[in-house]
């Protein structure tokens, strides 16, 4: 599998450096003011990025989980969002959400999530991403809690996935390009 990736973007190590970075974005803003501070991570990408700043906050959130799936990906007539899993708490009026994602891209799932949740009456709603691709925006997006800005390149690993391969990997690394043009 190792023979696929072409190089390393994001170290072990970065990974582990910017997720305690953002830990501490979020204890300086959450601390002794938030009754549910909820981490909620969107299935499948974020799971090893949201296992690993969950242990590194200290204001005790609390985990939920959400699938979505978005149509026309990587085309610019379609972009709309269908919910596959969907938020499960009724309590979400008194939840301070931080949606946990692994990489924004064209910005309309985190775009959508973050005014479906605020219809929905979530107390407040924030987000954070491990990735950002900001050359790829289709819609205007900005993360509360940034990663790190990766250039437009196959990335995969740590969640990342090329056809449900690869989201194992502890690093991030960039896909040869014959692995996905065979
Ligand atoms: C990825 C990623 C985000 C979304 C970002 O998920 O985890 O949810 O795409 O793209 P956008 O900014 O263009 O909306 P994907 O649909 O690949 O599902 P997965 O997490 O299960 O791999």
């Amino acid at each position: 599998m190792q023979n696929d990736i072409l190089k390393i973007l994001v170290t072990e190590k970065e990974i582990e450096e910017t997720t305690e970075r953002i830990a501490a974005e979020i204890d300086r803003d959450y601390a002794g003011k938030s009754e549910h501070l909820v981490l909620l991570g969107i299935l499948k990408g974020s799971v090893p990025f949201l296992a690993e700043l969950m242990k590194k906050i200290k204001s005790n959130p609390e985990i939920e989980l959400m699938k979505v799936s978005s149509y026309g990906k990587g085309t610019r007539s379609s972009g709309s969002v269908k919910i596959i899993l969907d938020w499960q708490r009724e309590n979400i009026e008194e939840c301070d959400i931080i949606v946990v994602e692994d990489i924004i891209d064209s910005g309309r799932t985190l775009s959508y999530l973050c005014e479906y949740l605020k219809q929905k009456g979530a107390k407040s709603v924030r987000t954070c991403t491990l990735l950002d691709k900001p050359s790829r925006r289709e819609v205007e997006f900005e993360p509360d809690y940034c990663g790190i800005q990766v250039p437009d390149e196959f990335v995969v690993g740590f969640g990342l996935d090329y056809d449900e391969m690869y989201r194992a990997l502890p690093y991030i690394g960039v896909l040869k390009p014959e692995v996905y043009t065979k």
